[in-house]
């Protein structure tokens, strides 16, 4: 199903890439002896969709979590909208956290709340949104994100998977954010229903000039969105760059995730010009590739 928001925004522009939205300098978090990031610097800027990678327990969710606020660092800053997270009062913290939107990795909706009320949550709580006005708001939320209206009075759990995430994310775009965050957001979907998660994120990428940071472990959702990737490994952001660009680190995280079937094969998504700058192990031997296409 193709919305009509991805044929509105088809022929717009893509955000311009503008000032740094996430500034994050020397960050150290530790859970008692286990320090997960050491020394990290981590950056984004507006307009830009960046995929975070890394393996499992690498500290992907838990670098999200101290950008929006939920977890605080050991050590280091972090500045959102050029805001230090530790020195701002609960009553900044909390419009900070108006202008970011999230899609959880686990729980991404309330079972106990219909589509409706699921969507309606982050607008009662700002507390003064008219019953009407607010309707109109989550009924437009549904149609951004390719949901007729009539899913608004059901219960998540009658909703498939793909439809799950999609009022997650109506959820998340309530309030109108200038950035969101989407942990592993196609996790569990089949390849039908994560391409068109992508193309809903490309068009409201467009369409509300979001700035996006994205944890996946989904290649070609990486490969198809993605405008720089930073990789997680030894307990820092060991590059941040267009995936043609980290396809050349010498590390064997990105080795294995980039150069090997899979990657070589998500690889193959990107547009002739990028292709070209990838280093020529991610480009051979493909038939391996195709073979594994073939046969998925
Ligand atoms: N609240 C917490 N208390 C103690 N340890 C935690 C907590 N949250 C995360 N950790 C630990 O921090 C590390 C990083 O966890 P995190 O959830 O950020 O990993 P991840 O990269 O998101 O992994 P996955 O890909 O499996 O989602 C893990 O070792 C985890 O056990
Ligand atoms: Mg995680």
């Amino acid at each position: 199903m193709i919305a009509p928001l991805t044929h509105a925004v088809r022929d717009q522009p893509l955000p311009e890439i503008a000032e740094t939205v996430i500034e994050v300098r020397n960050l150290t978090k530790r859970y008692g002896r286990n320090v997960v990031h050491q020394h990290l610097n981590f950056d984004v800027r507006r307009g830009e969709i960046v995929a975070i990678v890394g393996g499992s327990g690498s500290g992907k969710t838990t670098l999200m979590r101290q950008i929006l606020g939920l977890e605080k660092p050991t050590s280091g800053t972090i500045k959102v909208f050029g805001q230090d997270t530790s020195q701002i009062d609960p009553e900044e913290a909390r419009l900070m956290r108006s202008r970011m939107g999230m899609l959880f990795q686990q729980g991404a909706l309330f079972s106990s709340l219909s589509v409706f009320d699921n969507i309606a949550q982050p607008l009662r709580e700002l507390g003064k949104v008219p019953e009407e006005l607010l309707r109109d708001i989550v009924m437009l939320k549904l149609e951004m994100v390719g949901l007729p209206c009539k899913n608004a009075s059901k219960m998540p759990a009658a909703l498939s998977g793909g439809m799950i995430k999609r009022v997650g994310i109506a959820r998340a775009i309530a309030l109108e954010p200038e950035l969101l965050f989407l942990d592993e957001p196609t996790a569990g979907l089949d390849p039908r229903a994560s391409d068109e998660f992508v193309e809903l994120i490309s068009a409201l990428h467009r369409a509300l000039g979001l700035t996006v940071v994205m944890v996946t472990h989904d290649l070609d959702t990486m490969v198809a969105l993605s405008s720089r990737v930073a990789v997680l490994a030894d307990r820092k952001v060991l590059v941040a760059a267009p995936v043609e660009e980290v396809a050349h680190v010498d590390h064997p995280f990105i080795r294995e995730y980039f150069l090997g079937l899979r990657g070589r094969l998500a690889l193959q998504g990107l547009s002739p010009e990028r292709r070209a700058k990838l280093p020529s192990e991610a480009l051979e031997p493909a038939c391996d590739a195709i073979a594994l296409r073939t046969a998925m």
